[in-house]
């Protein structure tokens, strides 16, 4: 029904009989002549129809935004002054000559458009017009290029692409399963993997030495710009290799794949990080390293100050002072320091102090803050010379528990730099490396995993166990612009060090038994070291696109609460279905449910 698509007649055809199908997307009546934008997914054409041939022009008159027709014509240069310069096509033009109307259309809720000013709920229902939009059919059409690009490299580097199964048992990547119910195994579930990451290592136990998958993965958690309960991982595993090694290929891969998707150049060798230094300098394991502020210590000059709110954390050893200093940051009104103040409140902050600098040379009567009478002139000497703060600048404060402090003056650094326009362009890549291999709960008084339970510890059986609190982990981070993009870290090829790993996590030895007593096993059966990393597709994609959301380079996303408002997923499925998977429902079923 096509000899070529709409976004691909230009005037290399010219004089050329062409056939296009696609859909109406306007119709301009200019007395006598009717003029058809058509769009495909390859772009719009101008096929014009005349009076000429009254039946075809009838039909002509009878369409509507989004019927879907079927033209041929001849292709000919616009005459001069017609050309669209923005559009691919916008120096010819197809003369009309048959048309036939495949299908019609209701009027659509909302124009499409790049512009769109429907919600994002009406978007998400009327996905399938949604998706005919220009913008969101490019980002998925990069998303095809990317993932092929991704897969091209793996395989001729000798990976194997494995399925593992979705119907699964809990694999701890922390956050919520999502379960399935068992008709053969009443009251039993399977849970949804939220990663495939017990099944990638047993592959390596398996002898399958280098594997990847585009997986899709499932997660109960809070959902935000950038999570979604579903979404896809390019995972990644290897044998008988080390960090540097697999940190190498991987950047090679991402040179590659930005070369040829975006013709970037990233940079030979990406940057290192350690966890500590990420936090101390920018408050935050995924340092957006665009944005040219970072926080300034000051908690060893405080701990004598006549001021509660900085001599408290100063003398406790888990509590920090730190500065950011913002260029041009005495412009600021107050308003926008009272905004600042309450966004950091939300990070737990109890105040924000600050210092305009007004003019350095007159010492401390060139300076403005609320705070400027608690602190000596030595104090003030060395916040000055440490922030190197100028004329015209102010100093932002954070006094608190090191995580607090680190937290908030972390976002408070990410939203400065976006309010003052200070976020440099292009591109920063860096891995983060040597997390800690536990973080302490201090709710339910118990050591978590950073990465997961599979992580392996830098160090022995011995020196984890005599000091959990300081082990490291053979883990690494890619960020990217200041999103985690991907994880992983070399594994425990060991079944010892495994069920140790676990007891510190206060898995018993049973409940280790019962919960992964198969990988315990596949590791006492010859396992070889390996290691691997998974990348969150969606959110590669989201950055490379400029996306502002990962709903926005998923076909099919889910709503912030985790619906579907398209099919209406999740849903009633019936009281005798129910009844089938012996399952009781908890309150009157709908009639609706109860066929
Ligand atoms: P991790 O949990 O760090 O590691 O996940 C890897 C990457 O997946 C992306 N990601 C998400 N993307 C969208 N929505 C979500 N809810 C979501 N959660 C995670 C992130 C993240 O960096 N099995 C390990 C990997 C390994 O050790 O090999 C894992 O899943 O970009
Ligand atoms: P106060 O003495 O509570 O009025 O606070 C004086 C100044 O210190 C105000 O500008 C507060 O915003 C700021 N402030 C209070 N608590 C903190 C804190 N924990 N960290 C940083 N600044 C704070």
């Amino acid at each position: 029904m096509r000899s070529h698509y709409c976004g691909q007649v230009t005037e290399a055809l010219e004089g050329q009989e062409v056939e296009v199908s696609g859909w109406v997307h306007r119709r301009r009546d200019h007395g006598g002549v009717i003029f058809i934008d058509l769009r495909d997914r390859e772009g719009i054409v101008q096929v014009v129809f005349d009076p000429d041939s009254a039946e075809t022009f009838m039909s002509a008159e009878r369409v509507r935004n989004e019927y879907v027709l079927r033209a041929k014509g001849k292709v000919r240069i616009r005459p001069a002054g017609t050309e669209n310069s923005n559009m691919v096509t916008g120096k010819i033009e197809i003369i009309g000559h048959e048309l036939e109307i495949l299908n019609r259309s209701e009027p659509p809720p909302f124009q499409i458009d790049d512009e769109c000013d429907a919600s994002e709920e009406v978007r998400l229902r009327y996905r399938y017009l949604d998706l005919r939009r220009p913008e969101m059919r490019n980002r998925l059409k990069l998303r095809a290029r990317v993932t092929r690009h991704l897969r091209n490299f793996l395989d001729d580097h000798g990976f194997l692409e494995i399925e593992t199964p979705f119907l699964t048992k809990a694999t701890p990547e922390g956050a919520r399963d999502y379960v399935v119910p068992s008709r053969t195994h009443q009251g039993k579930f399977f849970a949804l993997p939220q990663s495939p990451q017990l099944f990638k290592q047993l592959l390596m136990m398996s002898g399958m030495d280098r594997y990847y998958q585009v997986a899709r993965c499932f997660r109960d958690e809070d959902l935000r710009a950038d999570r979604q309960p579903e979404f896809t991982q390019l995972d990644i595993e290897a044998s008988f290799i080390n960090e540097e090694q697999i940190m190498g290929l991987m950047e090679e891969m991402f040179r590659d794949l930005f070369a040829h998707i975006l013709e970037v150049a990233l940079p030979k060798n990406f940057p290192r990080m350690t966890f500590a230094e990420a936090q101390y300098r920018f408050g935050s394991d995924k340092p957006d390293l665009r944005i040219p502020l970072e926080l300034i210590d000051l908690t060893d000059l405080m701990k004598a100050v006549d001021f509660k709110v900085f001599s408290g954390p100063a003398n406790d050893s888990n509590g920090r002072i730190a500065a950011i200093r913002l260029p041009k940051g005495g412009e600021l009104s107050r308003k926008e320091i009272d905004d600042y103040t309450a966004f950091v409140a939300i990070y737990g902050a109890k105040g924000l102090a600050y210092i305009k600098v007004n003019d350095k040379a007159q010492g401390r009567e060139g300076l403005q803050s609320p705070i400027l009478k608690f602190l000596p002139d030595e104090v003030i000497d060395g916040i000055m010379s440490r922030t190197g703060a100028e004329n015209g600048d102010l100093v932002f404060f954070g006094a608190d528990k090191t995580k607090i402090v680190n937290e908030s003056l972390g976002a408070l650094r990410i939203k400065l730099g976006h309010d003052r326009g200070l976020v440099q362009h292009g591109w920063q890549p860096l891995w983060v490396v040597d997390f800690p291999m536990f973080e302490h709960d201090e709710k339910d008084n118990r050591w978590v995993a950073i990465h997961h339970p599979f992580t392996a510890p830098v160090g022995t059986l011995e020196e984890v166990a005599a000091d959990p609190g300081n082990a490291l982990s053979r883990a690494y981070d890619l960020v990217l612009n200041g999103t985690e993009v991907g994880g992983g870290s070399i594994r425990i090829h060991n079944p010892e060090m495994q069920q140790q790993v676990l007891a510190l996590l206060g898995i018993g030895t049973d409940e280790a038994r019962e919960k992964f007593g198969f990988l315990l096993d596949a590791l006492s059966y010859g396992c070889p070291p390996h290691g691997g990393l998974a990348f969150g597709l969606d959110r590669l994609i989201m950055l490379m696109t400029g996306a502002q959301s990962i709903r926005d380079v998923m076909a099919f996303p889910k709503t912030q609460s985790a619906a579907c408002p398209l099919t209406s997923a999740p849903s009633d499925i019936g009281l005798a279905h129910m009844r089938e998977l012996g399952l009781r429902p908890r309150q009157a079923a709908t009639p609706a449910a109860a066929e």
